[in-house]
C-alpha cells in the first residue's frame, strides 16, 4: 500500500496524510498564536505558502518512512481541523508524538481520540516506544498525553524549530 493513502478511522475522526486541498484550512487555524505559542514547529505568523510546504514536506517524510503525519476530520464534515502525527527515528522502532486541534473545535476529546488511534497503530506497526513533550503551563496537552497513559519523565530543554530558543519541556513516555 503506498503510505501516502494511509487513513485511520475512530468513532468521531478520519485521520488521513494532509493534501493540498488542505492549504487553505490549515493556514486559517495555525495562524492563531494561540495554537502556534505551544507548539515547537508551526512559525508565526503562518500563512498559505507555510501551509503548502508544510505539506509537500510531510508527504516527503511519510514517503521516506521519517514520519506518520495525518490532518484530522470529523467523519460528518470533511474539512481538516486537527492534526496528529509521530516522528520516527532512524530504525522505526521509537516516535515522538504531536497533535493540535483548530481552536473551535477543542475541548471535545477529539485530540485525545486521534492520538490513542494512532498510538494503536504504532504498537501494530511493532513501534516500541513513544514520547511526547509539552510546555510545562499546557494544561490540555499535559491532559492528553496522561490520558494516553504516558508516564511523565522529567524534564528537558528541547530545540524549537520555529522558535529562538530552546525551551524546557515536561518529557513523557509510552512503551507497548
Ligand atoms: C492540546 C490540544 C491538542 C487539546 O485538544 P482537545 O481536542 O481540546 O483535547 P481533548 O478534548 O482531547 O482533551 C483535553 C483534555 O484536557 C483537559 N483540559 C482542557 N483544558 C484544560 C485546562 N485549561 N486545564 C486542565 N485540563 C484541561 C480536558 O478536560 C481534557 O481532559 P479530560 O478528557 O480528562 O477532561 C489543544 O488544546 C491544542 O491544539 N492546543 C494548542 C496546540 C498544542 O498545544 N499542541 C500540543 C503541543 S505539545
Amino acid at each position: 500500500m503506498n503510505p501516502l493513502d494511509l487513513r485511520l478511522e475512530t468513532p468521531r475522526l478520519i485521520l488521513r496524510v494532509p493534501r493540498d486541498g488542505d492549504a487553505e484550512a490549515l493556514a486559517a487555524w495555525l495562524a492563531e498564536w494561540e495554537i502556534a505559542r505551544w507548539t515547537a514547529n508551526i512559525p508565526h505568523p503562518y500563512g498559505i505558502e507555510n501551509a503548502r510546504s508544510w505539506i509537500a514536506d510531510v508527504r516527503a517524510s511519510i514517503e521516506a518512512a521519517r514520519a506518520l503525519t495525518f490532518v484530522i476530520e470529523r467523519r460528518n464534515a470533511p474539512g481538516a481541523i486537527g492534526g496528529v502525527g509521530v516522528a520516527l527515528d532512524g530504525p522505526g522502532k521509537e516516535g515522538d508524538l504531536g497533535w493540535w486541534i483548530a481552536i473551535p473545535h477543542q475541548g471535545n476529546g477529539y485530540a485525545f481520540e486521534a492520538a490513542a488511534r494512532l498510538v494503536e497503530f504504532c504498537w501494530s506497526m511493532e513501534m516500541t516506544r513513544l514520547t511526547a513533550g509539552a510546555l510545562p503551563d499546557n494544561a490540555p496537552s499535559l491532559a492528553v498525553a496522561r490520558k494516553l497513559g504516558m508516564r511523565p519523565n522529567g524534564k528537558m530543554l528541547r530545540s524549537q524549530p520555529a522558535r529562538e530558543t530552546p525551551r524546557e519541556t515536561m518529557e513523557f513516555v509510552l512503551t507497548r
